[in-house]
Parts: C-alpha cells; sequence; structure tokens
C-alpha cells in the first residue's frame, strides 16, 4: 500500500506540476483566503480514481470532498495539493499528500514535492525516508537555536484565535520563523531536521496525517499546545525534534495567555 502511495502521488503531482504555470481558475470556500483551484480538483480525481480502483473497499477523506465514507476501517486521507495559495500564485512550495489510517491510527503516509523531485515517505515502526535516505530529527535543543515555521488559520480576519500571540511570544526566541504555506511540508521538513519545530492551529486531517507520522518516525515529538500525545481531534499541533518541545510549549502557552488578557 505504500508502493501504491507514492506511485500515485508522483502522479499526481506531474499533473499538478504540469499545470503550475498554466492560467488558474480560483474560487474561494470557508473564507475569502481559502483557495481551491481546477488543479486541486484534478489532482483529486487522479488519485480518488486510483484508490476506487485498487482499493474499492477502503474509505476515503479528501479536501475537496470527492471521497467517501463507507464504515471501512482503512481511511485514505488525502490532500490533493496542499499549499493551494502558494500554487495559485506562483510560490514554489506546495506537495500532494496521501495517508492511510485504520480507525485513528494513521500506518502510512507521503508527502510529494513535485517542484524538487522530493518525496516523504513513511510507514508506522519502518522510519522516515526522503527519496532513499533515512530522516532523523535535527539535534538543535534550545529555541535560541532553532529555525521553526507555523501557519496561520484560514479565519484569521475573524476568528481571535489567528495564532499572532504565540507568534509574537515565540519569534523573538527564535533564529527565525518561517511561514511556507504548505503544512505537510513544514512537518516533512522537522522530520528531515531542515527545522526544529512547527505548530499550527486548526489543522485538517489531510494536512497532519502524513507530516504527523513522518516526525515521530524520525524521532521526533507531537503533541498538541497542551503537550498532550497527539491523536485525531485535538484542535492544535506542536511538532519538533523533542529536545525543545517544551520549551516551544511554553513559548506558544505564553502568547496564548497573552493573548486572551488583551
Ligand atoms: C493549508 C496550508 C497552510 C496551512 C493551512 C492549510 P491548503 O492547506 O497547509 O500552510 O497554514 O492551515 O489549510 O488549503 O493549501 O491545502
Ligand atoms: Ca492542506
Ligand atoms: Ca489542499
Amino acid at each position: 500500500m505504500l508502493d501504491f502511495a507514492i506511485e500515485t502521488a508522483r502522479a499526481a503531482g506531474q499533473l499538478l506540476r504540469d499545470r503550475y504555470h498554466e492560467h488558474h481558475v480560483i474560487r474561494s470556500k470557508s473564507s475569502p483566503v481559502d483557495l481551491v483551484t481546477e488543479a486541486d480538483v484534478a489532482s483529486e480525481q487522479l488519485i480518488v480514481g486510483r484508490i476506487r480502483q485498487q482499493f474499492p473497499d477502503h474509505a476515503i477523506l479528501t479536501e475537496e470532498g470527492s471521497g467517501q465514507a463507507n464504515g471501512s476501517a482503512y481511511t485514505w486521507l488525502i490532500d490533493p495539493l496542499d499549499g493551494t495559495t502558494n500554487y495559485a500564485h506562483g510560490y514554489p512550495v506546495w506537495a500532494v499528500v496521501m495517508a492511510l489510517a485504520q480507525a485513528d491510527t494513521v500506518l502510512l503516509g507521503v508527502t510529494y514535492d513535485p517542484l524538487r523531485d522530493e518525496l516523504f515517505a513513511t510507514q508506522r515502526g519502518a522510519g522516515a525516508f526522503l527519496n532513499d535516505r533515512r530522516l532523523r530529527v535535527s539535534t538543535a535543543a534550545r529555541l535560541g537555536e532553532s529555525l521553526v515555521a507555523t501557519g496561520f488559520p484560514y479565519d484569521r480576519a475573524t476568528n481571535p484565535q489567528n495564532n499572532l500571540g504565540p507568534f509574537n511570544h515565540v519569534m523573538p526566541r527564535v533564529r527565525g520563523v518561517r511561514r511556507g504555506g504548505a503544512a505537510a511540508l513544514d512537518m516533512a521538513y522537522v522530520a528531515a531536521g531542515r527545522l526544529d519545530g512547527y505548530w499550527e492551529f486548526r489543522l485538517n486531517p489531510w494536512d497532519w496525517a502524513a507530516g504527523s507520522l513522518l516526525v515521530t518516525e524520525a524521532g521526533g515529538t507531537v503533541t498538541d499546545v497542551a503537550g498532550a500525545s497527539w491523536r485525531p481531534g485535538l484542535s492544535s499541533l506542536v511538532a519538533t525534534n523533542g529536545l525543545l518541545h517544551a520549551e516551544l510549549l511554553g513559548a506558544i502557552d505564553q502568547g496564548l495567555q497573552a493573548k486572551s488578557n488583551q
């Protein structure tokens, strides 16, 4: 099933890369800044079609809604294009995400960046890989020597829980905060040791499914902002190399407290 996910993610990535420089039909969804293009839909159709052909009994949960719940113990979690805003603007940070879960347990995940031909793949208990290279999280032990990433939710203009409080408290303590715009790549980069930590609020299952397993299989730690072990349904996610996890949680918490006192 991992081989199938890798082949399918590569095919969807090829489709997205072929269309990247064409004109895109852009619509908004939950808010004016939550976008979908014709390429998201085409990528999803390709992936869902292949899953239906290969694993007709499996359930499918996709961002653009063409999946189906059918009572199967196995569910494919699909983000046909993570980083849609980047894709639509020609900013070269986006990926295809596929993961397979059995009930609440992610069994395997793939995050494919077609522009760099970087394929991040993981299987529970078998490690995390970038192409053929085994991944290991970084060794930075303090926030002061770290590079971290975050993201801001699509309802940030109207919801006071917009991550600006945590951002303000983390930013002065680290070497840099990146906002790459593709959550799946942020987590893959933590697994690869390119980032030391990442946090975000209100992710969807297709955003975190592959990335959370990549990070733990590369030796990192994934919790929510309160430090609870990661599980589906939590409303925030913090992924680090483990060494600076507590320090990052503390800085995020200070930001949340300051925000709620405003
Ligand atoms: C979004 C990106 C972004 C993150 C958002 C996600 P999409 O996914 O991963 O970096 O901040 O929370 O929804 O909409 O481009 O698939
Ligand atoms: Ca996404
Ligand atoms: Ca998406």
